[in-house]
C-alpha cells in the first residue's frame, strides 16, 4: 500500500511496532522520489497513534489519507479462548482503529480540510469464520466503527471507508496456517491452500491487489464513497 500510494504521487508516513520492515519500506519509498519516514508506534496506545499522525504532519508537510492496517489474526476455537487474548486482540483491531480514526479525524478539523480515512476489515468482517471467532468479531466491529464514523465526520468533508480483503499471502497467514496446523493436525500449507482453491479467480490475493483499491479510496474517485466496507478477495464472500 505504502509503495502504491508513493507511485500514486503520495508522501508516506509507516507507522508499525516493528521497525526493521517499516524502515526498509520507507527506503523503496525514497526511491520512488517521495519523503518517506517511519515512526515506532504501538496502536493500543491512544496517545502514540497521536503523537504519530503529529510526526507525520510535521516531517511531510501535510496529512490527508489515514490507513489503519495494523491488525492481528488469532485462531482459537471459541471453547478454549482465554480474556487475555480477547483483551490483546479488541485492543489491536478495534481499538487501534478507534484511536486511528479519531485521531486522524481530529488532525483533518484542525487542518480545516477534507480527509480519508481507510480502515482494515476482512471478509471475516461480513462472514464468520470457525477457529477465527473473535478475529471475526474485531472486524465486525470495524465495520461498525467504519459506517458511524462515516456520519459522525461527513459534516466535515471526512470519508471513512474500509477494504475487506479476503485470502492474503503475507505473514499473517503464514502465522494461522501453522496454528491450523498445531490444532487440526492438517499439514502446514493445507488450510492456506484449502481457503485459496475456494476462491473464484483461482488464486491467493497479493498485497498490490489490496493496495489497488486502496488507491481507490485514497484518492478523488472515491469521494462520492462513505461508510462502506467492500470485499475485495477475488470471488470468496458474495455480499
Ligand atoms: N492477510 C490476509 O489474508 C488478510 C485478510 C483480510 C484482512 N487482513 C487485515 O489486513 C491488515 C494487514 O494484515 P497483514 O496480512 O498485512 O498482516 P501482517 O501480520 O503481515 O502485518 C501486520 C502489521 O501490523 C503491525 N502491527 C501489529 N500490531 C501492531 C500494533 N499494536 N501497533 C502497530 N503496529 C502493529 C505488525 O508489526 C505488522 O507490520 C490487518 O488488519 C488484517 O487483519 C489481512
Amino acid at each position: 500500500m505504502a509503495l502504491r500510494l508513493a507511485k500514486d504521487g503520495a508522501h508516506i508516513a509507516i507507522v508499525d511496532v516493528e521497525d526493521e520492515n517499516a524502515r526498509a519500506v520507507a527506503d523503496e519509498v525514497r526511491k520512488l522520489g517521495r519523503k518517506s519516514i517511519t515512526f515506532n508506534a504501538d496502536v493500543t496506545n491512544r496517545d502514540d497513534v497521536y503523537a504519530a499522525i503529529d510526526h507525520a504532519e510535521k516531517s511531510l508537510g501535510g496529512f490527508d489519507v489515514m490507513i489503519n492496517n495494523a491488525g492481528i489474526a488469532q485462531v482459537q476455537p471459541i471453547a478454549d479462548v482465554t480474556p487475555d487474548e480477547v483483551e490483546q486482540i479488541l485492543k489491536v483491531n478495534v481499538q487501534g482503529v478507534l484511536w486511528g480514526i479519531q485521531a486522524a479525524a481530529k488532525k483533518f478539523q484542525e487542518r480545516k480540510h477534507k480527509g480519508k480515512i481507510i480502515n482494515a476489515a476482512s471478509v471475516a468482517g461480513h462472514d464468520g469464520f470457525a477457529m477465527l471467532g473473535v478475529y471475526s468479531a474485531t472486524k465486525f466491529a470495524v465495520r461498525a466503527l467504519t459506517q458511524v464514523a462515516a456520519q459522525e465526520y461527513a459534516s466535515d468533508g471526512i470519508t471513512v471507508n474500509a477494504y475487506c480483503p479476503g485470502i492474503v499471502g503475507t505473514d499473517m497467514w503464514e502465522e494461522i496456517d501453522q496454528r491450523f496446523a498445531d490444532l487440526t493436525g492438517a499439514a502446514v500449507g493445507a488450510t492456506y491452500k484449502k481457503y485459496v482453491e475456494g476462491i473464484a479467480l483461482g488464486r491467493a490475493q497479493t498485497p498490490e491487489d489490496v493496495a489497488a483499491f486502496v488507491s481507490f479510496l485514497a484518492g478523488p474517485d472515491s469521494d462520492y464513497m462513505t461508510g462502506q466496507s467492500s470485499i475485495i478477495d477475488g470471488g470468496l464472500v458474495y455480499r
